[in-house]
């Protein structure tokens, strides 16, 4: 799991964002990731998740919120295919060219493939409450974004589609895990196994969007979101998401016992601020 965020490290310039076909805006307690590459769909490259990564560890602490979108009305197109040509995307590493030549062999490829997932892996982080905001299509890697986040929020026009097995691959950027959690595996195999487009009604219907709203509405209802997330206690709403987050691959005993760890963290924690308004 990506580590909690370190201010003291200096985020990725405009140029280092731009280049990966992002945007940033930090207002306080939210941070707003704008995946932008319009004229490609919003597809995105290495250097993508690579600098989402690097957005990530270096959130200033304060930030309680992240809101990924894409500029638009798309999220994203996925992978930019011409990641997988041997010139590669603007100077990035070509994904399949190592392995055709020899010169990468598949230690190096898992290697740069588990720095692309530490992209996807902080937007679980405890401390954070991340929520992706969905319009037109999610494809392949986009679809698996926004499983990484904890809340979807859809326009009425999104499509979900896992793209990756029509295309001779699997899905590998951290994606099947929350997909098989929320809709089981039967259906996660449906979906990626026919790699179908799943609609805005549908994933709601399925757990894959807590709320769905009319294009127009969709600032307005992330905005909503994002208040009523910031009007709860921080430290309570950290020790609730790692409680939750622990739940599925927890037994009962094994949750239960958790509960009681982190009432007993919080009751402490009161106790001590009320020992201290005392004092
Ligand atoms: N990579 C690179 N370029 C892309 C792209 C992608 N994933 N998606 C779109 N583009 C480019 C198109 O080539 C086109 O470029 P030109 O103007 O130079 O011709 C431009 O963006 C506009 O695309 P369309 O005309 O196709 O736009 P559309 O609105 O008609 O359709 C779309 C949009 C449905 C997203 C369609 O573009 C599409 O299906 N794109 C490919 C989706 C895809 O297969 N993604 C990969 C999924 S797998 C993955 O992400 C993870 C993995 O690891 C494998």
């Amino acid at each position: 799991m990506a580590q909690a965020s370190n201010a003291s490290v200096a985020p990725p310039t405009d140029d280092e964002l731009g280049r990966a076909g992002l945007g940033l805006a930090v207002e306080g307690q939210v941070a707003r990731i704008t995946i932008s590459r319009p004229e490609r769909r919003n597809a995105m490259t290495g250097r993508t998740w690579t600098t989402l990564a690097e957005i990530g560890r270096t959130l200033p602490a304060d930030v309680r919120v992240v809101v990924v979108s894409g500029e638009g009305d798309i999220f994203s197109a996925g992978i930019d295919l011409n990641m997988f040509t041997p010139e590669g995307v603007d100077g990035e590493r070509s994904i399949v060219a190592g392995l055709a030549d020899g010169s990468a062999d598949p230690a190096d490829l898992e290697g740069y493939i588990a720095e692309l997932q530490e992209g996807f892996l902080w937007l679980r982080r405890p401390d954070l409450v991340t929520i992706a905001a969905v319009r037109g299509h999610a494809i392949g890697a986009g679809f698996q974004l926004a499983l990484s986040c904890d809340l979807r929020i859809l326009a009425d026009d999104a499509k979900f589609c896992m793209k990756e097995p029509a295309l001779g691959l699997v899905p590998d950027l951290t994606g099947t895990k929350p997909l098989v959690d929320i809709v089981g595996v039967h259906r996660a195999v449906e979906i990626c196994l026919t790699a179908r487009r799943v609609g805005a009604e549908e994933a709601r219907d399925l757990g894959l969007a807590e709320l769905v709203v009319p294009a127009e509405e969709l600032p307005g209802a992330v905005d909503d979101a994002v208040a009523a997330v910031l009007a709860t206690d921080r430290d309570a709403a950290t020790a609730t998401k790692a409680l939750l987050r622990q739940a599925p691959d927890n037994t009962l005993e094994e949750q239960i016992a958790a509960e009681r760890r982190a009432q007993v963290g919080r009751l402490t924690a009161l106790a001590a601020g009320m020992a201290a308004g005392q004092g």
